[in-house]
Formats: C-alpha cells, sequence, structure tokens
C-alpha cells in the first residue's frame, strides 16, 4: 500500500506542475497567477476539493501523444466563498494555452451539471485560447456542450466569467452567456478572433488591448461588467459581487445583520440644484440613501448616463438603476437602454429588489439613434422593468419626461411604490419645448415673441412641472421631503418583502433582442 500511496502522490506532485517550471515563470512574468494560485485567493482557506486533477487528453494527432499533462490544462472543483458552496473552473494557460478539447470540456460540464444540480452558483476562471486546434472538431463539440449548459443555467444559478488572459473564440462566448464578465486590465483580452487574423481578413492593424482590452470593453463594447487593475482585486469583485447574489433562483439573497438607528438623512435636501438645468451627481444621491459603503456599481464606464449597480438597504440587497444628470443630462440612449434592462433582468431572475431614481429628461433623438435603433434597443427596457416581478420603488428627484416617465419603473408598468421629490416634474416634455409647440401661434404673433415664449413656459412649467398632478391621480404615491428617502424605502421593501406576481402562463417571452 506505502508504494501505491507513493505512486498516487507522485502524480498528484506531478498534476501541481501545470505546463512546467518555465510556463509558470512567463504566466508571473506577465503579471499574471497560475490557475491554482487563483482559485487559492478565490475560496475559503482549505475548502477546495479539486474533481479530475488526473484527467489527461486522448488526442494523438500532431504530437499531443508525446506529452499529457494531468487535468488536462483546466482545474475544476468545489469549495466555500464566504462560506457558501460555490463550484469553480480555472482554466491553466501554461498547458497548450489554456486550449480547451474534450476532456478539458468534460471536466468544466462536470462542475456545471453539479451546480446546477446542486443549486449553487458557477464561477469561470478563464484564460484560454480557445478550441485547441490539434482536437478538431471534438474541441468544438466540447465548446458547445459548455454553452448549451451555460444557456441552461441561465437564471437558475448566478454564473461570473473572469478573464484572466487572452481568450479568443469559444473562450469568449462562454463567458458572452453568463451573468457577469469580469476583466483584468492590461493582461487580460477577450476576442472572437486575434490581432493577426484581423490583419489577414481585414488588413486592419491593432494591437490586443484595443481589439479587445479590458478598456475596450468596459467603455467600447460594453461587453465587460467590471475590471479591475489586478487578479488579486478582480478575485474580491467576484466575492463581493456574489455576496448580493442568492445561491439561486430559487432563493432570496442572504441579508447582512442591520441595527436600525436614525434613517434622516439631511444632505439629500441639498443636492438638487435650484436650476433645473444644472446637473448634479446620483452617485451622491445613492451613495446616501443606501447602507454606508455597500454600493457596488455594474458597468461602471459604459453609458454613464445611466446607472448601475447592487447596495444594501437596511442590510438587504437591492439592485439600483439611476439616471445620471451629470453624464448627457441623464438622458435614455440605445447604450443606456440596453445596460440597464440586462441589469434589471440580472436583479429579477435573482430575486433581487429593485430600486430606481430618475431624474430622466427623455429619449436621444436623431438619426444615430433611429438609425440603430433606440426603438427596439428602448423597448428592452421597457420590457425588462414591465417582465420584473421583484419588488420595485422609484424616487422621482427631479425630471421625469415622456416616455421616460413610463418606461423608468413607472406604477403603471407594475412598479409598487412611486415615491417623488418636491423637486419633481411629471410631464410630456420640459416646458420650453412645450410652451414652443403649443402655443406656437400665439408666439408667432406676438409683438415681442421671446416675451410671449417665456410666459407661457412660465405658465406651463407652473402647471406641470412639479409632482402633484401625478400625486393627485396616484402615479406617485407620496411626495417626500430628500432626507426621508431612506426611511421609507426600508419601510417599503420590507412591506414587499412577500410579493407574488404571477406573469400570465407561456413558453417564454419574446423580449425585442
Ligand atoms: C492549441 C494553443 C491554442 C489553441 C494557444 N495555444 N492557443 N494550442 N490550440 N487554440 C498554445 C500555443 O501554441 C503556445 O504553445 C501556448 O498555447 C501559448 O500561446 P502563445 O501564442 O505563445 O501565447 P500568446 O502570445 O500569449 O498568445 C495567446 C493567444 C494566441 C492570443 C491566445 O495563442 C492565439 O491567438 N491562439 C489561437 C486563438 C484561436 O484562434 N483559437 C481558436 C478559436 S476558434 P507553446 O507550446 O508554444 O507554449 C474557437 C471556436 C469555438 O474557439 C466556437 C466559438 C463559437
Amino acid at each position: 500500500m506505502k508504494e501505491k500511496i507513493e505512486q498516487l502522490e507522485e502524480k498528484i506532485a506531478e498534476g501541481l506542475k501545470g505546463g512546467g517550471e518555465k510556463r509558470i515563470k512567463a504566466q508571473h512574468d506577465k503579471g499574471k497567477l497560475t490557475a491554482r494560485e487563483r482559485i487559492h485567493f478565490l475560496m475559503d482557506e482549505g475548502s477546495f476539493q479539486e474533481i479530475g486533477a488526473l484527467v489527461t487528453h486522448r488526442s494523438t494527432n500532431f504530437g499531443l501523444d508525446k506529452q499529457q499533462f494531468y487535468g488536462d490544462g483546466v482545474v475544476t472543483g468545489y469549495g466555500t466563498i464566504n462560506g457558501r458552496l460555490t463550484y469553480v473552473f480555472a482554466q491553466d494557460f501554461t498547458v497548450m494555452g489554456g486550449s480547451l478539447a474534450e476532456a478539458h470540456a468534460q471536466k468544466i460540464v462536470r462542475v456545471m451539471d453539479l451546480a446546477m444540480q446542486n443549486g449553487a452558483p458557477i464561477i469561470g476562471l478563464n484564460d484560454s485560447g480557445g478550441a485547441r486546434i490539434q482536437e478538431g472538431v471534438v474541441s468544438l463539440g466540447g465548446y458547445a456542450d459548455i454553452f448549451y449548459r451555460n444557456t441552461l443555467a441561465s437564471g437558475v444559478i448566478p454564473q461570473i466569467s473572469a478573464v484572466m488572459g487572452p481568450c479568443a473564440g469559444g473562450a469568449v462566448y462562454s463567458p458572452a452567456l453568463t451573468d457577469f464578465i469580469m476583466m483584468v486590465e492590461k493582461t487580460s483580452y477577450m476576442f472572437v478572433t486575434g490581432p493577426n487574423v484581423v490583419k489577414t481578413v481585414t488588413h486592419e492593424e491593432v494591437t490586443s488591448e484595443e481589439l479587445g482590452g479590458a478598456s475596450t470593453h468596459a467603455t467600447k463594447s460594453g461587453v465587460a461588467h467590471l475590471t479591475a487593475a489586478n487578479e488579486i482585486a478582480l478575485i474580491k469583485d467576484i466575492k463581493e459581487t456574489l455576496s448580493y447574489l442568492p445561491q439561486n433562483c430559487e432563493e432570496d439573497p442572504e441579508p447582512i445583520p442591520y441595527e436600525s438607528g436614525n434613517e434622516t438623512r439631511e444632505k439629500l435636501n441639498d443636492i438638487i440644484p435650484d436650476n433645473p438645468n444644472q446637473p448634479y451627481d446620483i452617485k451622491e444621491v445613492i451613495e446616501d440613501t443606501v447602507d454606508a459603503g455597500s454600493f457596488k456599481e455594474i458597468h461602471k464606464d459604459y453609458a454613464e448616463n445611466i446607472v448601475c449597480g447592487f447596495a444594501r438597504l437596511g442590510g438587504k440587497s437591492i439592485g439600483i438603476v439611476a439616471n445620471q444628470p451629470a453624464f448627457l443630462a441623464g438622458v435614455l440612449n440605445i447604450e443606456a437602454s440596453k445596460k440597464a434592462a440586462r441589469f434589471v433582468r440580472t436583479c429579477d431572475c435573482f430575486n433581487v429588489p429593485l430600486l430606481v431614481f430618475e431624474d430622466v429628461p427623455g429619449f436621444l433623438p436623431g438619426t444615430d439613434q433611429e438609425w440603430n435603433g433606440i426603438i427596439t434597443e428602448g423597448a428592452k427596457l421597457l420590457f425588462a422593468f414591465s417582465e420584473a416581478t421583484v419588488p420595485r420603488i422609484t424616487v422621482i428627484t427631479r425630471k421625469a419626461y415622456g416616455g421616460a416617465y413610463d418606461v423608468m419603473n413607472s406604477k403603471h408598468i407594475g412598479a409598487d411604490m412611486n415615491f417623488a421629490w418636491p423637486s419633481a416634474e411629471i410631464a410630456v416634455m420640459g416646458a420650453k419645448g412645450a410652451a414652443e409647440i403649443i402655443f406656437r401661434r400665439e408666439i408667432l404673433e406676438a409683438d415681442d415673441s421671446a416675451a410671449k415664449l417665456k410666459e407661457k413656459e412660465d405658465e406651463y412649467a407652473e402647471l406641470f412641472a412639479n409632482p402633484y398632478n401625478a400625486a393627485a391621480r396616484g402615479y406617485v404615491d407620496e411626495v417626500i421631503k430628500p432626507s426621508e428617502t431612506r426611511e421609507k424605502l426600508i419601510t417599503s421593501f420590507k412591506m414587499l418583502e412577500n410579493k407574488v406576481v404571477r406573469l400570465p402562463k407561456k413558453k417564454h417571452s419574446n423580449i425585442p433582442l
């Protein structure tokens, strides 16, 4: 037996070496950790249990028969993160560039199936050159097996993809099917195909960073939900994000202990400027309303005219969607609609209640928006809110104009409570635009057109630039002092805690994609 145990120990030690010292050093030299180091930092100490450590590849083509690596380039298993069961796979770039083939894929599929059957999140630490070229169609099949499971698991268990190296081909499509993509700045890339192929096909010369670096995907494409300066910071992001989510769609997010105290926030009374056209930072409103330091922004650098993120209110997880008057006046455009729609659906499928702060002048007009489909893209947000069954509350801080009033979680589309601050202006459009349209003739015919316009503008503003018409109809439940907002929200979300809404029976909805 002693000999056999020694033999086992040798094999395990061999597996721990990955692609060998030289390649591990190369990985470290690039500022990257190895697959096992990443798992070490991600999981609670001593909790990780590896599955399939001795699996090897079977292909013999192109010299693959000469060397076999235990684990086949991916470390898979389970453990706990902050005490909660979590499944994980980490691709090992030191073994054939973390490329995915039959055995590698089977190992990932196994942990995905276990995660689904046991209702726990799965984290993918991706560092892979995509389908292993030497194994041909078997690699493609392996990816498709994963894509299929990503899709079936969507909305059932949280799936988080960390991109921690150059990821190409299939290695980007699996993350794309998951709930969150997180990238490390300067050392991770995502592209369907890399700069060399781009040059051959389109003659375009582009660096990896420009084509698919973290900054590109955080700002231009919106593919990355979060980016971090280094791998350790990214791992912290994964843990924090998980903390706002439940284990699966049947559960609620776990609250953290909270002792209630004075919930009045006087500072909120001073944030809205006297001039309605002057911007202010909605993040200040968010930070002053939610539990101190609990706001975690998602998609921070993409479509900054809308702010999305998780926070806690009285210790309970909530999702926030807020127009940002400090960027493009908080207008709703294509990018903002897509970003917020996705976040609303993420919250809804994982039972995270939604809080909306509304200050929106309307949808952005113009050919660029129309030709690129603002109608369909804007409808995504409308659809996502309308379909969401979690507790939903809106606070109108200032402008709620036009279609954007309807879209931004109005009671008409299923919001449970709608509060307005006294500074709220709820109307079809702003006073100047409205006066110019409905009093056009009168203004034109006046001796002093400018004075007439001002007079009509004031008249319209007096009548509509307030929350009281909406409150009179019950569209707004209560006009509140900003300082009372936190208290009202805590009380209302508590009142809505056991909310049950059943959507009409259907196979699935047909969101305008
Ligand atoms: C087999 C691969 C590989 C792959 C990398 N390697 N990608 N081996 N199959 N797909 C190997 C390299 O041969 C090398 O082995 C080692 O991994 C490290 O690769 P380098 O090129 O030296 O590293 P680097 O310069 O950092 O470049 C990384 C890279 C590049 C950008 C990922 O390797 C690359 O472009 N690879 C190919 C990407 C690709 O086109 N994949 C197929 C996509 S198709 P040695 O032994 O020299 O260390 C696909 C279809 C799925 O995935 C379906 C989608 C819907």
